[in-house]
């Protein structure tokens, strides 16, 4: 299937990855992205937040407990803000055991190490920036790290890059930033409200429980400010007749915790 960002009307919708392939392998590690490599998934979805120190790491939920094991190595530090922990002391985590043991001695990745490991692997990047309101400057900083590790020239930047978030302030500063970089509304406005996030944003992400067919024609029929028209990408469908109902729909793109599967439901369909 095309890139999300070149999708036609009738094409089978680009299937995306959310948090890598969680179904198989811990959410927002590298293990997650290889293993959605080795099952064929090139679009792979992350989100991003900030340490205390400044840096860049991938990570879904504000605080650390429910995907690491910083409950058990920082007892006295609840409620474990990410924003809270330096770099050093969010790698000395283990990423991977409360998922599986096999997976034991994963690490929450840094941006750098997971953007150059996504292209190590040849895939596509929807990249998150969540939380944004907490880590104030966060944009300018995701854009200098994009920059530093290859993924602003223009092969990635027209074929195999979308930031998304779901706060349009953010993704107008990032507009601003850089207006070539394309980006994601992750909501469901008012068919009549389209327009104004047509101004800064290439697709309109919303929960795929908000999706009618009428809404994805009034999408396809605005242009984004890349002269596009908007495209809409469906999240979080796990289920193949779901899947299957939305591509109906004309859904540009379907994020999914089980990419493999979605896409063998779309190719049978
Ligand atoms: O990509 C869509 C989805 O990731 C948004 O929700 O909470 O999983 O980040 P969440
Ligand atoms: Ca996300």
């Amino acid at each position: 299937a095309a890139a999300p960002a070149h999708a036609a009307t009738e094409a089978t919708p680009v299937v995306i990855g959310h948090r890598g392939v969680p179904v198989e392998a811990p959410e927002n590690t590298l293990a997650s992205i290889d293993r959605a490599a080795r099952l064929g998934t090139v679009w792979v979805e992350n989100d991003v937040q900030r340490t205390k120190d400044g840096a860049l790491i991938v990570m879904h939920d504000t605080t650390l407990e429910r995907t690491t094991d910083a409950k058990r190595r920082y007892p006295g530090r609840a409620p474990w803000k990410v924003a809270d922990f330096t770099l050093d002391e969010i790698e000395n985590l283990d990423a991977g055991s409360w998922y599986d043991s096999r997976f034991t001695g994963e690490r929450v990745p840094t941006l750098d190490r997971y953007l150059r490991r996504v292209d190590h692997n040849h895939q596509k990047l929807l990249l998150e920036v969540k939380a944004p309101e907490l880590y104030p400057g966060i944009e300018r900083q995701v854009v200098a790290e994009l920059r530093r590790s290859g993924w602003l020239d223009r092969q990635h930047i027209d074929e195999g890059l979308v930031v998304q978030s779901f706060s349009a302030p953010s993704l107008k500063t990032l507009h601003k930033l850089r207006p070539d970089i394309k980006k994601g509304f992750l909501g469901a406005p008012k068919a009549a409200g389209l327009r104004s996030y047509a101004e800064f944003a290439d697709q309109i992400n919303p929960d795929h429980t908000r999706i009618t067919a009428d809404w994805v024609a009034a999408a396809h029929a605005l242009d984004g400010p890349h002269g596009r028209r908007l495209e809409v990408c469906a999240w979080t469908v796990d289920d193949e007749d779901k899947a299957v109902g939305l591509a109906r729909m004309g859904v540009d793109g379907i994020i999914t915790n089980a990419p493999h599967v979605i896409a063998a439901a779309l190719d049978d369909d």
